[in-house]
C-alpha cells in the first residue's frame, strides 16, 4: 500500500506526457509569445534545450512576480495560470526539446533569389 503510493507520487511529480505538455503550451498561449517551437521571438525568451531547473526557478520567479526585463511582467499572469506541478512538468519537456526549431519552420520563406532575372 505504502509502496503504491509513493509510486503514484513519483509518477505525478517526475513523469510528463509530451502530449499534454505540448496540448498545454498551445493552449496557455505560450507560443504565442515564445513561438510554436519555443524557440523564442525578439525579446522573448528561447525555451527550448535550456537546463529545466532554471525554467523551473524562472518560472517560479515569475509566479512570484519577479521578471527581469520591463517587457517580462506579461509573463506574470501566465507562470500564474501554471501549478508548481505543471512548471516542473512544463521546465522538464521544454528542456528536452531540441536546441535547433525544426526546419518546416522555415519552409514558407521564399526560395533564395541569386539576383539573376
Ligand atoms: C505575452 C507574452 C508571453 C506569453 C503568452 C508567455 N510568455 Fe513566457 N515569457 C515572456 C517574457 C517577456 C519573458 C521574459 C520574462 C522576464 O524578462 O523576466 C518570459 C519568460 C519565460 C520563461 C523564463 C525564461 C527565461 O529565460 O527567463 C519561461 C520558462 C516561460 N516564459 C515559459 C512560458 C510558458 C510555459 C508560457 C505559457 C504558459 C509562457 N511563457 C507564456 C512572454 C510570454
Amino acid at each position: 500500500m505504502l509502496f503504491r503510493i509513493l509510486l503514484v507520487i513519483s509518477i505525478s511529480t517526475l513523469a510528463f506526457s509530451e502530449e499534454s505538455m505540448q496540448a498545454l503550451y498551445m493552449k496557455n498561449g505560450c507560443s504565442a509569445c515564445h513561438g510554436i517551437y519555443a524557440e523564442g521571438i525578439g525579446a522573448t525568451p528561447r525555451l527550448i534545450g535550456r537546463d529545466a531547473n532554471v525554467l523551473k526557478e524562472r518560472l517560479r520567479d515569475l509566479k512570484k512576480g519577479k521578471t527581469r526585463s520591463a517587457f517580462g511582467t506579461v509573463m506574470v499572469s501566465f507562470a500564474k495560470g501554471l501549478s508548481d506541478e505543471e512548471i516542473d512538468q512544463m521546465a522538464e519537456y521544454l528542456s528536452t526539446l531540441k536546441k535547433v526549431p525544426p526546419k518546416e519552420r522555415y519552409e514558407l520563406l521564399p526560395d533564395e533569389d541569386d539576383g539573376s532575372s
